[in-house]
């Protein structure tokens, strides 16, 4: 029974764990549309080139904030906004420094953004788009869905990271353990 027991938690664990695996970078505030790291090296969408319907996020105009989390890398993050992924992309953020060396991430970049550098207006449907480069042989794309929001409105761009999963996670684990004991 004992053994019953632990081998349900680790399992849960192991479920936990492996469903929260994804490439190299992707895109944890706004939810990204798609995430594949065998087309993640394709613009300008990472191979997800169609509006993702079930995950279309409000996002303000002005001083958004976007949330990617990064396995590795060492180069920099563009954030940049097109009203559809066929149109022209226009940077929307800084450049963004990344420095991930293998093995010691995830570690999140939070990254201000301001729609209104590219003309957005409230009430539009856009694209965000994260690029990444190393400067030298790799780029990895990814985009996110967003219908653009007046700044500073309840529900714009509320930050769920990996810390607020980890910490759920912890109290489902603990949780179960009590039950099963
Ligand atoms: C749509 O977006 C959600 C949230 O990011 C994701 O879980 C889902 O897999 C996406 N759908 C497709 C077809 O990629
Ligand atoms: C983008 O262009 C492709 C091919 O020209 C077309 O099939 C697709 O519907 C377009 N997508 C959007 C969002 O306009
Ligand atoms: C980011 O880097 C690109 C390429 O080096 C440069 O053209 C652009 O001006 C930079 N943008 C900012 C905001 O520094
Ligand atoms: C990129 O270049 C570096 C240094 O030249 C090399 O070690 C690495 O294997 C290359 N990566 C790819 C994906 O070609």
């Amino acid at each position: 029974m004992n053994t019953f027991k632990t081998f349900s938690v680790f399992f849960i664990i192991f479920f936990i764990l492996a469903s929260s695996t994804h490439a190299h970078f992707f895109f944890s505030n706004p939810p990204f549309r798609g995430d594949d790291e065998d087309t993640m090296t394709q613009p300008p969408c990472g191979g997800s080139n169609v509006v993702n319907t079930t995950a279309i996020t409000p996002f303000p105009v002005t001083e958004g904030q976007v949330t990617t989390d990064f396995e590795d890398g060492n180069g920099v993050l563009v954030i940049s906004y097109a009203p559809t992924s066929n149109d022209t992309f226009v940077p929307v953020s800084g450049n963004v420094t990344v420095n991930v060396p293998v093995g010691i991430g995830p570690k999140q970049y939070v990254t201000p953004v301001d729609l209104s550098k590219a003309g957005a207006k409230s009430g539009d449907q856009g694209v965000l788009q994260a690029f990444y480069t190393d400067g030298v042989n790799t780029t990895w794309y990814q985009c996110a869905d967003i219908k653009v929001v007046d700044a500073k409105k309840n529900g714009a761009s509320s930050i769920v990271g990996t810390t607020e999963v980890s910490f759920f996670t912890t109290i489902l684990i603990s949780f179960l353990m009590a039950l099963l004991n």
